[in-house]
């Protein structure tokens, strides 16, 4: 698998409007994971402004159609270096950044690259060569464990022109969990109503020997064929991390994520819509235990409590719980009085 295919993959997914988003079967999980996506960012935020750093300078590697851009608007970032190898997908995100300028004044400035992260030396490619302050990359770097030359330079590329206490943060495939829900199913192949996961050579998963790099599989959600996509392992990605001189801040799977924002994020998790009404007659499947821990609940409900709350149905969740999150800090403190601001914005 070529990064030339899997941008030639990226760049055919068509752009769905509102109206289609909503009609799909994954509607919560998407949001869900949009919000979780903007917890993380936000963390990361956070832990800047702890040493001092505020209006970061950001790098959205493998940025696909700009999901994140309005996240970094809210995040009042200084400016951004938006790459992808993808080519419609830096055309769709350029656009959409364009329409956002329309009714945002001081909007942060961005550079849009297309470029294969895994091949490339990005830093020759970025005009302003201030170092960053954040890297962020959203549920993509997995693609680069496809060998060992590729993961290497793509994380060159991702957290090379970090500044020291500089964080990296991203979301990926949990390589336990799937191998692991892998093993345990029919057939060597994960599947419920939402996503099916098979590995590709179910002899080495058998015996127990998926490589390091290369180690393939599929994933396809809501009927959607992805394209193929490589296990990270996420010890040998720490591993690889602080070759660079990057600490481990934290690591968890998605469900603990969750867990841990779900009260101070609550109000976002609602506007996102990340969960969905129960009981109701609308849900987003008849199919039967989907909602079965939601049910149980609303019985031992009594009188006096409302009777309608935030769920998921099963199959979303156990997809969701097939990703992680990270954060890494550059070691190192960040120097005085940088590019990027050191003082505290007004609001
Ligand atoms: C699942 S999409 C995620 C897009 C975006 N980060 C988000 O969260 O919406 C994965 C992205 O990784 C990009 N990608 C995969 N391999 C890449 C490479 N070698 N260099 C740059 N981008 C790559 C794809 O083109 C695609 O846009």
């Amino acid at each position: 698998m070529s990064s030339e295919e899997v941008a030639q993959h990226y760049n055919n997914v068509k752009q769905t409007g509102i109206d289609d988003r909503k009609e799909s079967r994954i509607f919560h999980m998407r949001n869900m994971n949009n919000w979780i996506k903007s917890q993380l960012i936000n963390e990361a935020v956070q832990i800047l402004n702890s040493s001092g750093i505020y209006r970061p300078r950001v790098l959205d590697i493998a940025c696909g159609k700009g999901g994140d851009l309005r996240k970094w608007d809210i995040a009042k970032v200084k400016n951004v270096v938006m790459a992808d190898v993808a080519d419609v997908s830096i055309d769709q995100a350029k656009d959409r950044y364009e329409k956002m300028k329309d009714y945002r004044h001081n909007l942060f400035d961005a550079q849009f690259i297309v470029s294969d992260c895994t091949k490339s030396d990005l830093s020759e490619l970025i005009e302003d060569k201030t170092p960053f302050d954040l890297t962020s990359c959203q549920f993509a770097l997995h693609y680069s464990f496809v060998d060992e030359q590729s993961a290497r330079q793509f994380l060159k590329n991702a957290v090379g022109s970090l500044k020291p206490g500089g964080v990296f943060v991203g979301t990926l495939p949990d390589a336990d969990r799937i191998v692991w829900a892998v093993r345990n199913s029919e057939n060597g192949e994960f599947a419920n109503e939402v996503c099916k996961i098979r590995y590709e050579n179910v002899d080495e998963l058998a015996e127990g020997k998926t490589p390091l790099f290369g180690a393939k599989f599929h994933f396809s959600l809501d009927s959607q064929v992805n394209c193929p996509e490589f296990l990270a392992y996420f010890p040998l990605l720490q591993h690889l991390l602080e070759e660079f001189d990057m600490e481990l801040l934290f690591v968890r799977n998605f469900a603990d994520y969750v867990e841990r924002w779900k009260i101070a994020g609550k109000n976002l998790l609602e506007k996102m819509k990340g969960l969905e009404t129960y009981p109701s007659d609308r849900l987003s499947t008849n199919g039967e235990n989907e909602y079965t821990e939601a049910k149980q609940f609303l019985e031992k409900l009594d009188e006096s409590q409302q009777k309608t709350f935030g769920t998921i149905s099963k199959s979303e969740w156990e997809a969701i719980c097939m990703y992680l999150v990270f954060a890494f800090r550059k070691k190192g403190s960040p120097p005085e009085s940088e590019e990027s601001d050191s003082k505290k914005p007004k609001n």
